[in-house]
């Protein structure tokens, strides 16, 4: 699985990169705002960790391929401290870097190179606010409770989520990204309140090839308490 996603950023094959901030997000940012410090699991290089610095948060992605961690930086002339972090390597920039939104100072960016589930908070440093596109429906079904457990771990319970996935018939086309219906979010997040907030027609190749169509959905909900 981590030698299939280095591949990928290795040869260029990351349809996945929007090269701007995903529409959802811009349009439902105000769930996180208020928060201070936002993680961005699985992160590649998007556009929208710098969208999100821009809103005034702090943002800490999480990222395996180092490859694309530098490109982010890179691409927005950057030039990050770079610092082993325990079984990570810590690519950080401060605040007001990138241009701001709005009248605040635009916050800091860390970027941690290395695998989700070897994060520990202690290495995360506190976060107040999750969000996720192509991070859990880049995942198959086996990894996705994991995956939601080191979330409840790294995330206090009650802070706010927004969560993007993609539904499609996935007898008819493989994933990733994979479909994660409404009943399987709702189940990783049982016992927090789950809100659709907006569904549009998904941009996946893969699908318009098979004549499948596919929807891209956006979630409100907050991080339900850590399991026991
Ligand atoms: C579908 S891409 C989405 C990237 C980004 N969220 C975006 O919207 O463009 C999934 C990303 O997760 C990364 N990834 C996969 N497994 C990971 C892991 N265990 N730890 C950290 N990153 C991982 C891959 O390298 C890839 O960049």
């Amino acid at each position: 699985m981590a030698d299939e996603w280095l591949a990928r950023w290795r040869e260029g094959r990351t349809a996945f990169h929007e090269g701007r901030p995903n529409d959802l997000l811009v349009r439902h940012a105000a769930h996180l705002a208020g928060s201070r410090r936002v993680l961005v699991p699985l992160c590649g290089k998007s556009e929208d960790l710098a969208f999100l610095a821009a809103c005034g948060h702090d943002v800490v992605g999480i990222e395996l391929a180092e490859q694309a961690v530098q490109a982010f930086f890179a691409e927005h002339d950057l030039t990050p401290s770079v610092a082993p972090h325990g079984p990570v390597v810590a690519y950080r920039v401060g605040p007001g870097m990138v241009r701001p939104a709005g009248p605040a100072t635009s916050g800091a960016i860390a970027l941690l190179a290395g695998d989700f589930f070897a994060v520990t908070p202690e290495l995360l440093g506190p976060v107040d606010a999750l969000y996720d596109r192509a991070a859990l429906v880049a995942l198959p079904p086996e990894l996705r409770p994991p995956y939601m457990a080191r979330l409840r771990a790294l995330v206090p319970a009650g802070a706010p989520a927004l969560v993007i996935t993609y539904e499609y018939d996935q007898a008819a086309v493989g994933g990733p990204p994979f479909a994660v219906l409404e009943a399987e979010l709702r189940a990783l997040y049982a016992g927090a309140a789950v809100e659709l907030l907006e569904e549009r027609p998904g941009g996946l190749a893969k699908c318009a090839q098979s004549g499948v169509s596919v929807s891209e959905r956006c979630f409100a909900t907050r991080l339900p308490d850590p399991r026991p």
